[in-house]
């Protein structure tokens, strides 16, 4: 399945992704139509005729994305990873929602027997990066409320997202590994590529430009 030939569909990810990717798409000359930010609304008409935005949580970008529900989306580098596949690619780093993908753990760590336990949302990278290490671990999957998991006894380690640290520091964890240096992505369906390779391209080269026009 791909997006109407004459149209474009681009799939973003809300909350802090959304609010510092809008103005990068305004730079390119692609303003939505409406409260995008505010409204319970998903789908936006913009400025530039034939070009709509989605709004949507970033482990849903990669899957409209990929099917060609959406021509382009932006998303975490933690949800691409996370996501996995060959299906898409990922011409453009934004450099925007800068973090860290980290192990964390209790000052001082806990002395277990056995297996460590590791509770996160990011399986799928966490048991690749400790299988790449020859490292065994039982990962328990939670979707919030990581950092203190380790306090409650349900786990010996997180990993987690870590931007600022604060996180870590009120719950009494801190950093002991990084995993991925995290930046949000554009990412787009191949089929699109081909197809509507020039309108892709010419959203690329802006959005690239405005990136490079940023302050370091
Ligand atoms: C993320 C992450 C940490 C926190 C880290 O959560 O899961 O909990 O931010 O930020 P800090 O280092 O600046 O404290 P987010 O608020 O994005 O919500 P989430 O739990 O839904 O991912």
């Amino acid at each position: 399945m791909t997006a109407k030939v004459n149209s474009l569909t681009i799939a973003l990810t809300r909350g802090r992704i959304l609010s510092e990717t809008l103005p990068l798409l305004r730079e390119a000359g692609i303003e939505p139509i409406g409260d995008i930010a505010g409204s319970r609304k998903l789908r936006f008409a913009t400025s530039r005729e034939g070009v709509s935005l989605l709004v949507m949580r970033g482990s849903d970008v990669p899957v409209y994305v990929e099917n060609g529900a959406a021509d382009m989306g932006v998303a975490g580098k933690d949800m691409l990873l996370e996501y996995g596949g060959e299906g898409l690619y990922e011409p453009l780093d934004l450099g925007i929602a800068r973090c860290r993908l980290m192990i964390a753990a209790p000052h001082p760590v806990a002395a277990t027997g056995g297996r460590p336990r590791v509770a996160t949302k990011f399986t799928g990278i966490a048991k690749r990066w400790f299988a790449e290490q020859g490292r065994q671990v039982e990962l328990i999957k939670l979707n919030g409320a990581l950092e203190i998991a380790p306090a409650m006894g349900l786990a010996d380690a997180i990993v987690d997202i870590v931007d600022t640290g604060g996180t870590l520091r009120a719950n009494g964890l801190e950093p002991i590994e990084t995993i991925a240096e995290i930046s949000s992505r554009v990412i787009v369906n191949k089929a699109s590529m081909k197809i509507k390779s020039q309108a892709i391209r010419a959203i690329l080269d802006a959005l690239s430009a405005a990136v490079a026009r940023r302050p370091a």
